[in-house]
């Protein structure tokens, strides 16, 4: 176990109160709360660097993009990446948009399929249907298995030569899930397909390198590892980046421009029009600096704590039902449950008023929730600022919920 209790100074937003209680976040998974080192890498940027990036001839501007281009260079870092195959953009939902509308609307064609699994969050779904209109090609599903992992005789069973790319989910958001990211991505590659892999939450709080998972394309969001809002990340292989179009067009991607047509920038740069989450990126590199002066390791290992924690004691609780893996070799700390027939946003009003952030819905996960036959659910997810105290209050709470709505 690592006791990371020392690292709640870091986080101002944890000294607040909500509601008359200390602040309980439990809803990392949607966003991460925000150290002092990247508020103040943040405000340090638009004090002392910022510029326009790529453009100016001027040291100001020049300065402005060293910062940028540093926070690539550790971003590639932090993945096992060469910094060309990094690039910036919005986040996960956005760096899955240009894969499917920069590989997939040229790549794909009827009688082609998509494989995904039932576990992926909507960003790893619609930008595929949308695709899927102009190419013609088929969304086909690998089911999951009672125990909520990953059915992997389905898995392999739909995987033959019409499937042209596979969308994984390293760690579902919903169910915990930790996904055989490398397994899958060998048996999809040998079929012929390409791999994109849903990293948004995998990155944050576990050791993700690309070449060990041997992913064709990874995308994640950097508020959900400590990072500002409005920056993310597309990895993926260089020969691929090269061979793809970009999704969207504009300033700074280009190489040339003429009346009717263009030539692209070199990558990573022809993904990444118009001007950049500039002041994001310089965030996300303190992001990556502070995780890795924790270490990914010692992240997973408070996580894997936390979260076998919160599950012993949920499991104190009568009939609360888990929607996840109950063993921490092969989960996260996202744990969905449902508490007797309470609503969750019920739930997660009541704990709200004890100062406990919760998420109740279907995560955007909706065919997950219908396959799990719930049309919500509560959701508690742990990050590294979280203690047992926070479990604790989380189990009070919901004990308070039981004498409200009279649950035996
Ligand atoms: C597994 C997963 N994929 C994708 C996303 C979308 O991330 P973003 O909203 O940052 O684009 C999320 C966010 O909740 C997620 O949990």
């Amino acid at each position: 176990m690592t006791d990371l209790a020392h690292i709640r100074a870091d986080f101002p937003i944890l000294r607040q109160e909500m509601n008359g209680y200390p602040l309980v976040y439990l809803d990392s998974a949607a966003t991460s709360q925000k150290p002092t080192a990247v508020l103040d890498a943040i405000t340090d940027f638009y004090e002392t660097a910022n510029a326009n990036v790529h453009r100016g001839a001027y040291a100001l501007s020049e300065i402005a993009t060293d910062r940028y281009e540093e926070a690539r260079t550790r971003v590639a870092g932090f993945i096992n990446a060469d910094r060309r195959e990094v690039a910036f953009n919005r986040g996960t939902t956005s760096a899955i948009n240009q894969v499917a509308y920069g590989w997939g609307l040229y790549n794909l064609k009827p009688g082609d399929r998509v494989l995904l699994t039932l576990m992926e969050h909507h960003a790893n779904i619609v930008p595929w249907q949308l695709v899927s209109r102009h190419t013609g090609a088929e969304l086909v599903y690998v089911p999951h298995t009672e125990s909520y992992e990953l059915d992997l005789e389905a898995y392999h069973s739909l995987l033959d030569e019409r499937v042209k790319v596979v969308g994984i989910t390293a760690m579902s958001n919903v169910l915990g899930t930790i996904n055989p990211v490398r397994q899958l991505a060998d048996a999809a590659h040998a079929a012929g397909a390409l791999v994109v892999v849903d990293a948004a939450q995998a990155v944050p709080h576990m050791a993700v390198d690309v070449k060990q998972m041997d992913a064709d394309f990874l995308a994640f969001s950097g508020h959900k590892m400590l990072g500002p809002t409005g920056i993310g990340v597309l990895y993926g292989k260089r020969e691929l980046l090269e061979a793809m179009e970009p999704a969207e067009g504009g300033g700074e991607m280009i190489s040339d421009v003429q009346l009717d047509s263009s030539t692209w920038a070199e990558v990573p740069h022809k993904f990444e029009a118009g001007t950049p989450p500039i002041a994001e990126a310089v965030g996300l590199g303190a992001a990556i600096s502070y995780l890795e002066k924790i270490g990914m390791d010692a992240v997973r290992s408070h996580e894997v704590d936390i979260t076998s924690y919160a599950l012993e004691r949920l499991g104190e609780i009568e009939n609360l039902t888990i929607y996840g893996p109950a063993d921490m070799t092969n989960r996260g700390g996202a744990v969905s449950f449902t508490l007797a027939d309470i609503h969750p946003h019920d739930l997660s009003t009541i704990l709200d008023q004890r100062g406990i952030a919760i998420r109740a819905g279907h995560h955007c996960a909706r065919p997950l929730a219908r396959s799990l036959n719930v049309p919500a659910t509560a959701r508690a997810s742990f990050y590294i600022y979280n203690v047992r105290a926070d479990v604790d209050a989380l189990i009070d709470g919901l004990h308070e919920a039981r004498e409200i709505f009279g649950v035996a």
